[in-house]
């Protein structure tokens, strides 16, 4: 039998359909089976899955569900989802049932993974950033992945529905491509060629050259990416990835996948290190592994509770379409082209599918099959790939719309921006105008199946809403002749009022919006409005949750930007530019509580220490549509 290498993994879930994402090592003979928790015989579902092979050892598998007939699944009730495979003799094995590793232990009568419908969002979880071998604020267990946070509140509250977390919105950087720690790239280049079969290359030019990442020695790839496009911006490129097999062994890992990290300073050197920093590889991996300590509890988190997700720049390199400039830059030749493309790909595998599974049709998905079966750099199949891939004018590809209560419209601010008032070189607009036509129209549409008045969440990796105190500090750092890239200045100011207008200006009324955002590597939350020409104000409450694991931005200053007091690090609440604002830089996953009316009314930031420490409370921000 093949292994399963990662998942299972519960993407979209609605009254129509139901989704589990897996990947595995070769074929799998898949189907699944869906159960209302106190009927575990009548199955009601009916099982459609699609296997896509990516290399010699890497199948994912999105197994789709529909319900039988015309039916609708039923809403605010416990359902249990079995997965099974055929044997070679034809008898069926199931992956799911009484696995410890997906459900939850003492499961209460629960022997399948579970999850429900709910008629609206009471509870969701949502977080951005992990990197595994984040240099973290505090000690003890502020380093471990707070997304394991999720998995103790769905065991907690598993049976009732009121508390349990409905859905998972993952925000953005679930990977770091560009920042990678010696040995974990020393493992996903080893994975990579059990995956793929082959030690991947990435063409250079027309004329024939090519890298083998392969044979680069660890520490060494900054250099390359130098010499072979000038578009790479991140500082800390050494070990970027760069074979659609590497960035598919960092999302096994992401996702609760084993994880084998090389140990003695002599497997260190096998792997040709350019350096001889024996004890920063030896603190990058005890990071790495107090990160992935709680896999298990991230793999049961993942296939007990709908995740969305939608990538920022570190799934494919930092300061991703950043301006114009860095796209002339990075397209323009034929390394920047098939590295990102690569990361893009490994997006769609592991990440965009499962989001909304109808938007790929079997053509888009052969192609990026075909290419990888292929073993080929170049041609037709690698151009076609490549095309694929960076094609930029569906302005939906990658944005999504859930059917839940509140409308959930998940925006995608890195492939549709165009150029902001400092031109080619300054910050750009996150979305262009054809997103926000879509983005009207889609309003539009649902006004029409709601009528007026209904509320809205809207979920963008960048903060909507910046922090006045760190955006003064990247304004001064601009004024002072550093780039865009340098300080990351990527934010709504830069089309803030074509958004609003975008919002406040089409035919439909709003009630309320609620925006979830990461991106930032600290949290706040924030009441504000949008207003309309007439004056008239769209309460908008957004809610920022990062990171799980990262420090902020900006060094030592920006540390203390975010400080209140002197003392340690703590949580504070301070009003900031006339608005109430909590802001915190500790590693915390969000959980957000949605009144009646379908508008966000609180956010709790928990914590692995808050959920295991009476001392510790969790910083919890409630307010009012009025922000009080
Ligand atoms: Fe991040």
């Amino acid at each position: 039998m093949s292994d399963v290498l990662a998942g299972p993994i519960l993407r979209r879930v609605d009254f129509n359909q139901v989704n589990i994402w897996l990947a595995s090592n070769g074929p799998l003979d898949l189907k699944g089976e869906l159960y209302v928790s106190d009927d575990l015989v009548t199955n009601i579902g009916v099982s459609n899955p699609r296997s896509v092979k990516l290399g010699d050892g890497l199948y994912v598998h999105l197994v789709r569900i529909f319900p039988v007939g015309d039916a609708k699944y039923p809403k605010d009730k416990l359902l249990c989802y079995d997965l099974k495979f055929t044997k070679a003799d034809g008898s069926e094995e199931s992956l799911t049932r009484d696995n410890h590793d997906v459900i939850f232990a003492g499961g209460r009568g629960v022997h399948l993974p579970s999850f429900f419908i709910p008629s609206s969002f009471k509870n969701v979880l949502h977080g951005s950033c992990r990197k595994p071998h984040a240099k973290q604020s505090v000690k003890g267990w502020n380093k471990v992945d707070q997304l394991s946070c999720g998995a103790d509140l769905i065991e907690k509250h598993l049976l009732d529905l009121n508390e349990r977390p409905v859905a998972l919105f993952l925000t953005g950087d679930q990977i770091y491509a560009d920042d990678v720690a010696m040995p974990l790239l020393a493992m996903s280049m080893k994975k990579s060629k059990e995956l793929m079969g082959w030690d991947e290359r990435i063409p250079v030019d027309a004329n024939g050259s090519e890298v083998i990442p392969a044979k680069i020695k660890l520490g060494g790839r900054a250099r390359d990416l130098k010499l072979n496009n000038h578009g790479f911006t991140s500082g800390e490129s050494d070990n970027h990835l760069l074979t659609f097999g590497e960035f598919a062994s960092m999302y096994l890992a992401a996702f609760g996948g084993e994880v084998s990290l090389p140990t003695s300073r002599e497997e260190f050197a096998n792997m040709h290190s350019t350096s001889n920093g024996a004890s920063a590889y030896r603190w990058d991996r005890e990071r790495a592994l107090k990160f992935f300590s709680t896999r298990t509890d991230i793999r049961r988190l993942l296939a007990n509770i709908p995740v969305y997700m939608i990538f920022d720049d570190h799934e494919v390199t930092d300061d991703w379409n950043l301006n114009i400039n860095w796209e002339e830059k990075m397209y323009g030749n034929a390394f920047g082209r098939r590295v990102i493309s690569n990361g893009l790909a490994a997006y769609w595998a592991f990440q965009g599918w499962g989001n909304d599974p109808d938007k790929f049709d079997d053509h888009f998905i052969e192609i990026i099959s075909n290419h990888l079966n292929s073993k080929e750099v170049r041609g037709a199949g690698a151009n076609e790939f490549d095309e694929k891939m960076l094609d930029q004018s569906s302005v939906d590809r990658w944005a999504y719309l859930l059917p839940t209560d509140p409308f959930t419209v998940v925006l995608d601010t890195r492939t549709q921006r165009e150029a902001g008032s400092g031109g080619n070189s300054g910050a750009c607009c996150l979305m262009n105008q054809n997103a926000r036509q879509w983005l009207q129209s889609v309003l539009e549409q649902e006004q029409q199946r709601r009528g007026e008045n209904y509320p809205l969440l809207l979920v963008s990796a960048t903060p909507v809403f910046g922090f006045a105190r760190m955006e003064r500090l990247q304004e001064i750092a601009s004024r002072l002749g550093l780039s865009v890239a340098a300080i990351d200045k990527e934010s709504w100011k830069e089309g803030f009022h074509q958004l609003q207008y975008t919002i406040t200006e089409s035919s439909c009324v709003i009630d309320a919006v609620t925006i979830l955002s990461g991106d930032v590597h600290y949290s706040f939350s924030v009441v504000d409005n949008f207003c309309n020409a007439a004056g008239s104000k769209t309460p908008v409450a957004q809610l920022t949750s990062s990171p799980l694991s990262n420090s902020p931005a900006g060094g030592f200053v920006g540390k203390n930007l975010l400080k209140v007091n002197k003392g340690e690090f703590p949580e504070m609440v301070r009003p900031i530019e006339g608005h109430k604002c909590a802001v915190t830089s500790l590693n915390q996953l969000g959980l957000v509580a949605f009144d009646q009316s379908g508008f966000a009314a609180k956010q709790v930031l928990v914590s692995k220490k808050s959920l295991t420490s009476a001392a510790e409370n969790s910083l919890t921000y409630q307010f009012d549509r009025d922000g009080g």
